[in-house]
């Protein structure tokens, strides 16, 4: 974990130009948007892994209180910065500093995959849900296109590439099915699991372009090409 750490500190400052500009912004927003599904607008949520925060600032414009926690003092420190209104802290999700039953809601995005213990993250999800709360999560899938991108980025940092994400870091992504079981597994019911994401941010002109005119045909009919998964579950009530 100190070395994802170590990463996100030292990536924080150019974080939002791969995310938050052009295509990334496009990317990241349908992101968000898909998560958002699975939540309940103008509650009270916990972003595990909140980045520069750009998921707390689409939720509260939404008329919610948000909080973030993320393991880089780095990204905490810019998402401090980038939306003054959000309350955000340094913490790790498989032990989260909150009292039970603080939260309506929790999301989590593009962080899943770093977790060496997914488990114990979504343990501690349902521990600071309040019953009834409800959890969305958002990861790379395991996929034709994503089965190469750990080998890829391994071999990035072999050669020195400084960007966003690249680096050996164990990084698991799942099947829907696979994190179906882990939400079910920490008590969660009315877990569902969809596919969103064709136009990756990666993808050059004209295939981004292509790929977003084609994205929603993926994702409803052939939603094993699209790169993320997400799962949604409730935390029952009592
Ligand atoms: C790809 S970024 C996603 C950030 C944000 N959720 C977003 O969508 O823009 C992954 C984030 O997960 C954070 N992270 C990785 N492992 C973590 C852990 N064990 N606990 C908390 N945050 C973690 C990283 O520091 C990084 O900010």
């Amino acid at each position: 974990m100190k070395k994802v750490q170590q990463h996100y500190d030292s990536v924080a400052d150019v974080y939002d130009d791969r995310y938050d500009r052009d295509r990334g912004r496009y990317y990241h927003e349908h992101i968000r948007n898909h998560v958002m599904r699975g939540l309940s607008e103008g509650a009270f949520l916990l972003d595990v892994g909140c980045g520069t925060g750009l998921f707390v600032r689409q939720y509260m414009a939404g008329g919610g209180r948000a909080v973030g926690l993320d393991i880089s003092p780095k990204m905490v420190q810019n998402a401090r910065k980038h939306c003054a209104a959000g309350e955000f802290l340094v913490g790790t999700a498989d032990m989260l500093p909150f009292r039970g039953e603080t939260f309506d809601a929790l999301a989590s995005l593009l962080a899943f995959s770093y977790l060496p213990d997914p488990g114990a993250m979504l343990r501690e999800a349902f521990r600071v849900l309040k019953p009834g709360g409800r959890i969305a999560i958002c990861t790379l899938s395991r996929t034709v296109f994503t089965n190469a991108v750990p080998i890829i980025y391994a071999l990035g940092e072999r050669v020195g590439l400084q960007r966003v994400g690249v680096g050996n870091f164990n990084e698991r992504y799942y099947t829907g099915r696979e994190i179906a079981d882990l939400l079910t597994d920490a008590g969660f019911v009315d877990v569902s699991v969809w596919r969103c994401s064709f136009a990756h941010r990666n993808l050059v002109e004209p295939l981004f372009t292509l790929a977003r005119r084609l994205e929603p045909f993926v994702e409803k009919r052939i939603p094993y090409l699209a790169y993320n998964v997400c799962a949604s579950g409730r935390k029952p009530e009592g």
